[in-house]
């Protein structure tokens, strides 16, 4: 990856443009919320969102929260509900974030979401950030801006310790009030707490009028996640060299195949790629073949992805 020179911009006119320009031309810029700096890019853009896991060195693809300025963008890519609107209504802007159903024709890049159906969204409580999603007038997805492994970034300086070089530019609006990440709370359509955060599950109990079922830690810190990514229905065979009767070939580089995560050999295209090349081969009903994918940079976690698609399911 090639070393950028990361601007320290400040939350004036100029540099929020600058900001909002940056992201929609597929840049990563790291923003400030109330509860973490976050490491944002478009959505939409699958490069973009790879490479989002590439600079965080992230080792697997976890699904990402979307921001958006208000309910209405929100509706524009999930199935909203009433439960969701009472939640809204009471916490947005703010650090509780809805899972819900995907709409149709989102238009979202399905590494958002790991190839999930669902989507992770938010409303985040901050007026330099709200001021950067209108303008930037695009779904911007953000883990928090460190690199894995590390602690969350509550300053500017902490995202330039982790990240600077490898992003566009962090916008610089002081410390988090927060501090911790928000609550997230799935909805698809059972009510259940995947995440404790900046919001308390008694207020989200209170404003829903029920009682969450507790999920143990184990559950909520690995979040059911394991189960619930995509895997495809066929069987899929790793590290192959030839193809078999009867297989669909996915391939890597220069190759004959029946679709190609890369055709140039780039990681970060291929990340960009593997869910959708995933469920389109699963659509044949025919068993996946996927051709050797180096284990360095980005191709780590899409390793760690194909094993787990590849691995036996009870
Ligand atoms: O406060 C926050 O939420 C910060 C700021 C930047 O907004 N963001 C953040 O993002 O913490 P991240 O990527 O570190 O956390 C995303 C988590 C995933 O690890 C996963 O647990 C959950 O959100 N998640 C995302 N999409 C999901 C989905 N479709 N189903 C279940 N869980 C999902
Ligand atoms: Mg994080």
């Amino acid at each position: 990856m090639t070393t950028l020179q990361t601007l320290h911009l400040r939350a004036i006119e100029a540099d929020l443009n600058m900001a909002a320009q940056l992201l929609r031309n597929g840049q990563l810029v790291g923003f400030p919320t109330e509860t973490v700096y976050g490491l944002g890019a478009d959505a939409r853009d699958g490069t973009a969102v790879a490479n989002i896991y590439d600079a965080k060195g992230r080792p697997s693809f976890n699904p990402l929260i979307v921001h958006v300025p208000d309910v209405a963008s929100a509706k524009r890519y999930v199935q909203w509900n009433n439960t969701a609107q009472i939640l809204a209504d009471r916490f947005w802007p703010g650090a509780l974030t809805l899972v819900l159903p995907l709409r149709d024709g989102h238009g979202l890049s399905s590494l958002v979401t790991a190839g999930l159906n669902t989507l992770a969204i938010r409303v985040p409580n901050h007026g330099t950030a709200l001021r950067l999603l209108r303008l930037a007038d695009a779904p911007i997805a953000a883990p928090s801006a460190n690199p894995s492994g590390r602690i969350s970034p509550t300053t500017a300086q902490h995202v330039l310790d982790g990240l600077a070089g490898k992003i566009a530019a962090v916008l610089d609006d002081g410390p988090c009030k927060v501090g911790l990440e928000s609550t997230i709370l799935g909805l698809t359509p059972d009510v259940a707490l995947l995440r404790h955060g900046g919001v308390e599950s008694e207020q989200i109990e209170d404003a829903l009028g029920i009682t969450l079922t507790q999920s143990t830690p184990e559950k909520i810190t690995a979040p059911g996640q394991m189960e619930s990514h995509y895997a495809p229905k066929a069987h899929v065979r790793l590290d192959a060299s030839n193809i078999e009767a009867g297989e669909v070939l996915l391939g890597f580089g220069t190759m004959n195949c029946d679709l190609n995560l890369s055709e140039h050999g780039d990681l970060i295209e291929a990340a960009a790629n593997l869910f959708d090349h995933l469920h389109a081969l699963d659509k044949t009903g025919k068993p996946i073949a996927v051709a050797p994918i180096p284990q360095i940079g980005l191709g780590r976690a899409i390793n760690d992805r194909l094993r787990r698609a590849a691995a036996p399911r009870g």
